[in-house]
């Protein structure tokens, strides 16, 4: 019976009855997910190195404009990346979007299964939701910023923009979205392409590096918002000045 069903959905297929489509949207769903998550993981972790010191922090900016190539700045090259990284956000945001509830009915259902049937995945499912509703906006902003100003980052010129400028709520709100997100996401992902196996025990060791992952990296990020925004109030006399070693 069953396998008269899968040969019928091969035939339709091989017909062209049914369409490609869904799962094609899916691999660049997922695709694009993972490669984003990457680079916030790889992010939060060169934004940390003001913890280390603000010439530690100069050396990634110089990195990532280019001098140590090139003997020479090039900010375009950030707003390269940024240009790049804002495209890949939109194709993941697009695909992405099919998938949110679009009527009162279906967040009626989505909230019962999660919450009355006390099903954990589907409330994470639901977190995902409202982080990435949350992103669409506080990333756009973060990222315009580094496309137009690639210049302006760096121990001084990112803590002003931190501190005297007011971006600290957003990038708040924007780290603990993201965090939440990306993590989450790679949670999701490994259990839906069934990355490892032995499902029952691979879900929860999955689950344990999840949380520990969003622990760490919140803790780290935190830390450096906290330092940028130390750094900030001390130079609140000389907003604009930048850092010599
Ligand atoms: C190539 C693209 C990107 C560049 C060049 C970039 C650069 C930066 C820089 C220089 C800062 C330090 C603060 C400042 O100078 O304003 C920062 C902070 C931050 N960025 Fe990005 N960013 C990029 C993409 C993203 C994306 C896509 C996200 C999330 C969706 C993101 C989330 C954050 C967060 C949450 C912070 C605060 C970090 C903390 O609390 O330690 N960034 N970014």
């Amino acid at each position: 019976m069953r396998h008269d069903r899968e040969q019928k959905s091969i035939a339709a297929y091989r017909c062209g009855f049914i369409s490609c489509m869904p799962a094609r949207l899916d691999l660049i769903q997922s695709v694009t997910g993972f490669v984003l998550a990457i680079f916030i993981m790889a992010h939060l972790i060169f934004e940390a190195s003001i913890l280390i010191s603000k010439d530690a922090m100069l050396t990634v900016t110089k990195f990532f404009e280019g001098y140590y190539f090139f003997g020479e700045y090039y900010p375009g090259i950030i707003s390269f990346l940024a240009a790049a990284i804002f495209l890949i956000l939109i194709v993941h945001a697009l695909t992405a979007l099919r998938k949110f509830p679009s009527s009162y009915r279906q967040y009626r259902i989505i909230i019962s299964h999660a919450y009355y049937l006390k099903h954990a995945d589907s409330k994470l499912w639901l977190y995902q939701v409202i982080t990435g509703f949350i992103m669409f906006f506080l990333a756009s902003v973060h990222l315009y910023m580094m496309m137009s100003r690639p210049d302006q980052i760096g121990p001084y010129a990112s803590a002003d923009r931190i501190y005297s400028e007011w971006m600290w709520p957003l990038y708040l709100i924007l780290m603990l979205s993201v965090i939440l997100h990306a993590f989450i996401g790679l949670y999701r992902l490994a259990l839906k392409w069934g990355i490892f196996e032995q499902p029952g025990q691979t879900r929860r060791q999955l689950k344990k590096l999840m949380i520990i992952s969003i622990i760490l990296y919140t803790s780290i990020s935190l830390m450096s918002l906290g330092t940028y925004m130390f750094i900030g109030y001390q130079h609140v006399d000389k907003v604009g000045e930048r850092y010599q070693p």
